[in-house]
């Protein structure tokens, strides 16, 4: 290990998060109901311009009424660049800031994005003597954004949680694509030749070296890597395949932008039986082999060691938090 050590951001379980519009009040209550980890209320891009002053009453009014239960509440806010951003920091974090866990960040570019907004919730949080810190998740969607990743993942101490925004990062890099989400048959590998002359085309995932860059930074500085949206919900399996995908490359959880994609979320991103098993075992047999003197031993066949241990402990500690 290096001499650094890394600070973990707060253990929160961040399987699923649901998107739900500022504007959208009667989706609440059910939201409230439902078994998503994380929920984000939105006042950036699902909510039309002339809806954004009523949406933040609506967030206010939510996040002190509704009862959430254990739920991490957050609430997307408008980018740096608009002039609702300020007022949605001060308004709902003034007047809603003892129910908010997080503030969600749009479109950050650079860590001089973080250091404003961590400017402002300081002294609000100072000024109305609020007792829980507020942490920070960031949506990574645009090339300037990927560029500055790692300083961004650095930038402070309320920093939690690092989310792909494949929809905007696409726009932004002017990737060929429409949809959110998803693959693209034009991202193919086509093969030589086999003995009968023909080819077989195998389709490549586009998003892999962005959603890879990320978990890297989130990971080297404590934080959760987050996959974000697909935005066909009635495509339970292509989502499926894509939260696997994220799963592999070390995300912990990805966007719901549907009530319909929790639980296939929930699923996905938490350990099945038989990895927890497997996993217990190799704790197992790993503390024998220390008794016996041994830093390497096979378990079923296979080599396993000391880092064998870190990955087992991962989904140990991964099922612990999941059983409450
Ligand atoms: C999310 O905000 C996205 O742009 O995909
Ligand atoms: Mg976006």
């Amino acid at each position: 290990m290096s001499f650094l050590p890394i600070e973990q951001a707060p253990a929160r379980l961040n399987r699923s998060e649901l998107a739900i519009p500022g504007s959208q009040s009667q989706m609440f209550e059910k939201a409230a109901k439902s078994d998503v980890d994380v929920i984000f209320l939105d006042l950036e891009d699902a909510v039309a311009p002339d809806e954004k002053e009523q949406a933040r009453k609506n967030i206010i009014a939510a996040l002190n009424d509704i009862d959430w239960g254990t739920k991490t509440m957050s609430v997307r806010i408008n980018g740096l660049d608009t002039h609702y951003m300020y007022r949605d920091v001060v308004d709902v974090v003034e007047q809603a800031g003892e129910r908010l866990d997080l503030i969600m960040i749009p479109k950050v570019g650079t860590s001089a994005d973080v250091y404003a907004v961590d400017m402002l919730v300081t002294q609000i949080e100072d000024a109305k003597g609020l007792k829980k810190r507020i942490g920070f998740e960031h949506i990574i969607e645009t090339a300037l954004g990927m560029q500055n990743v790692s300083e961004i993942a650095a930038a402070s101490k309320r920093n939690e949680s690092l989310h792909f925004g494949v929809a905007d990062y696409a726009a932004s890099t002017r990737a060929r694509t429409t949809i959110i989400g998803g693959v693209n048959p034009d991202y193919s590998v086509l093969t030589d030749p086999m003995d009968d002359g023909a080819r077989m085309t195998h389709w490549g995932d586009m998003w892999h070296y962005a959603l890879a860059r990320m978990v890297v930074a989130a990971r080297a500085n404590g934080l959760r890597p987050i996959d974000g949206p697909f935005g066909d919900f009635q495509d339970p399996e292509g989502y499926k395949a894509a939260a696997k995908r994220a799963a592999v490359l070390g995300c912990e959880g990805k966007w719901a932008i549907h009530p319909s994609q929790i639980a296939l979320a929930n699923e996905v991103m938490s350990p099945s039986d038989a990895e927890v098993t497997k996993a217990q075992r190799i704790l197992e047999a790993m503390a024998d082999a220390e008794a016996a003197g041994k830093g390497a031993v096979s378990l079923d066949g296979r080599l396993i060691d000391y880092a064998s241990i870190r990955q087992a402990e991962v989904l140990v500690e991964k099922a612990r938090q999941i059983s409450g």
